[in-house]
């Protein structure tokens, strides 16, 4: 079964938006699996933006993941890499449909509420970063 990392970023964790967009996933049917509320340090944010590293935004990516708790996710379902990135929306919230998570609750990109894997290959490499085998939950979503 297909696998995505999921993870609420600080400013919607500050915002109170946890429940909201869990509730998004839930309700859609995809199955969660492992979950952790954590801090990154600066080297798993270094690590999980590491394609960014020659970017102008990138060190001040790394202070803003780092700034205040995260809920790093897995979950499992049927296309959940590209279903999952159609419920996020667009990376520019400002260019974000209406509807979608950041369509609905941003309009900076460096504020953009949620990170999404982009494809099953980043998808392996980032949950690899945030959970060991032994931590993805086998259960049967029935429902
Ligand atoms: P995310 O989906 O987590 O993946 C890369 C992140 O880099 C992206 O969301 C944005 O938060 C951030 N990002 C991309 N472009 C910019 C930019 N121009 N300025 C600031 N942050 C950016």
């Amino acid at each position: 079964m297909e696998r995505t990392y999921l993870m609420i970023k600080p400013d919607a964790v500050q915002r109170g938006l946890v429940g909201d967009i869990i509730s998004r996933f839930e309700k859609k049917g995809f199955k969660l699996v492992a979950m952790k509320f954590i801090r990154l340090t600066q080297e798993m944010a270094e690590k999980h933006y590491g394609e960014h590293a020659d970017k102008p935004f990138f060190a001040g990516l790394v202070q803003y993941i780092t700034s205040g708790p995260v809920v790093a996710m897995a979950w499992e379902g049927n296309d959940v890499v590209a279903v999952s990135r159609e419920m996020m929306g667009a990376t520019h919230p400002a260019k974000a449909a209406p509807g979608t998570i950041r369509g609905t609750y941003a309009v900076d990109i460096g504020r953009n509420v949620i990170h999404g894997s982009d494809s099953v290959a980043s998808a392996e490499k980032e949950l690899a970063i945030y959970f060991e085998e032994a931590e993805f939950v086998q259960w049967d979503r029935t429902v």
